[in-house]
């Protein structure tokens, strides 16, 4: 069975990964396009009525309001309270179709258990691993990093894994149509603009999840050795199955990014793909600080995010921003700013010279676009 509208997303490069949508996985996509739908259209209602309230309050003052004067009347809108409810629980959708139809997908959850017992000495777990809180506890986007059960301790990453499939967001199973992925190779393209001669040969993914990226990663420097690390065993697991399906040789590890065991100099590129918006600022620091200890001279660290979620340029972005935190859970990405990453990077004692702290993919009205925290090891 497919979803109207939806094909390209579940459709896979390995063809037998995903074929079947189930019943109840279809019934919960519709659901979650049908929201999605409705966002949209009021997306653009929200950014107008932005706009308005805006030029009123400019009117009325003389002066431009600064988004703290003018958030609380924003979020008193009729509207913007519609909007917010559609948003709500819209990913959880996308997430609860996935674990519909990893349930009923039998066939599925074979291969995955096959694949992730092939070439097992690559994936290294460490159950003693102290996971942090700020992991644990706050379900992002409503879909938990960390098993709660056994049954999320076997498929949770692919929950993950299926879940940003459909929404396009990282895995490279759909690797033409994902925003995530084609992000993470236009950082790299830019990073061969900056760097021509710079061929890294020990990679670092941190909180690479269920290998979205890592796999993104290997496949734009085949040459390199690969590793990815996470705090959640149930991701790296998934990761590491789907690396033998895409017989990648990537190596896994259970790690915490602010205080790896990695000897110092090991890596020559050190990567993140959409972690840093989910971590507090005493990690952020942290994870900057390790970076530095784990590069080799000369070698780079490139963290990607979101423009929009970091730093955000405007009272409509701020609005979505402060927005995703209280329809998304996303608790850490308010106290972001360029201003106190490049504090924690000249700490770091990274050089940012070459263009490494800045936003590298064309911006919209609405939308920020990729940013890049970045630093090189002098
Ligand atoms: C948004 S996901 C990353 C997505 C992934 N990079 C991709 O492109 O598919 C964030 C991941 O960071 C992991 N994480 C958060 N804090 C971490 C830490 N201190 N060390 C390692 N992993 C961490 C979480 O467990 C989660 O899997």
């Amino acid at each position: 069975m497919t979803v109207p509208g939806m094909t390209h997303f579940i459709k896979t490069p390995i063809e037998d990964l995903y074929p079947n949508i189930s019943d109840k996985g279809h019934q919960l996509c519709q659901q979650w396009i049908e929201k999605c739908n409705a966002g949209k259209s009021l997306f653009y209602e929200v950014a107008e009525l932005v706009k308005a309230e805006v030029e009123q309050w400019t009117r009325a003052t003389g002066e431009k309001p600064t988004y703290p004067q003018i958030r609380k009347q924003l979020f008193a809108n009729d509207l913007i309270k519609k909007f917010e409810k559609t948003r709500t629980g819209s990913v959880n959708l996308v997430f609860s179709a996935a674990r519909a139809d990893i349930r009923v997908d039998l066939g599925y959850q074979k291969r995955i258990k096959d694949w992730e017992n092939t070439t097992r000495e690559r994936l290294h777990l460490n159950p003693k691993l102290e996971i942090p809180t700020y992991v644990s506890r706050p379900n992002f986007h409503w879909c938990p990093y960390v098993a709660t059960n056994d049954w999320e301790e076997e498929f949770l990453g692919c929950v993950w894994d299926i879940g940003t499939s459909i929404m396009g967001q990282s895995s490279p199973n759909i690797r033409n149509y994902s925003v995530g992925t084609k992000r993470l190779i236009s950082v790299v393209d830019y990073l061969s603009q900056l760097f021509p001669n710079f061929q890294p040969r020990r990679i670092l993914d941190m909180g690479c999840s269920a290998g979205g990226s890592t796999i993104t990663i290997t496949m734009q420097f085949p040459q390199a050795q690969v590793h990815g690390i996470d705090v959640s065993s149930s991701m790296l697991s998934c990761g590491h199955a789907l690396s033998v399906a895409h017989d990648l040789p990537i190596h896994y590890h259970q790690m915490d990014a602010s205080k790896t065991t990695f000897a110092d100099g090991s890596f020559d590129l050190i990567v993140s793909n959409i972690v840093f918006h989910e971590l507090p600022n005493s990690i952020r620091r942290k994870v900057i600080l390790e970076c530095s200890r784990l590069l080799s001279s000369g070698g780079i660290m490139a963290h990607i995010e979101g423009g929009t979620y970091m730093a955000p340029t405007n009272i409509f972005q701020k609005l979505w921003r402060e927005s995703d935190i209280r329809t998304n859970n996303e608790w850490y990405i308010g106290n972001a700013s360029i201003e106190k990453l490049a504090m924690y990077i000249k700490e770091a004692n990274l050089s940012t010279e070459a263009g490494l702290l800045q936003k590298i993919t064309p911006s919209s009205e609405f939308f920020e676009g990729a940013l890049l925290i970045g630093g090189r090891k002098r």
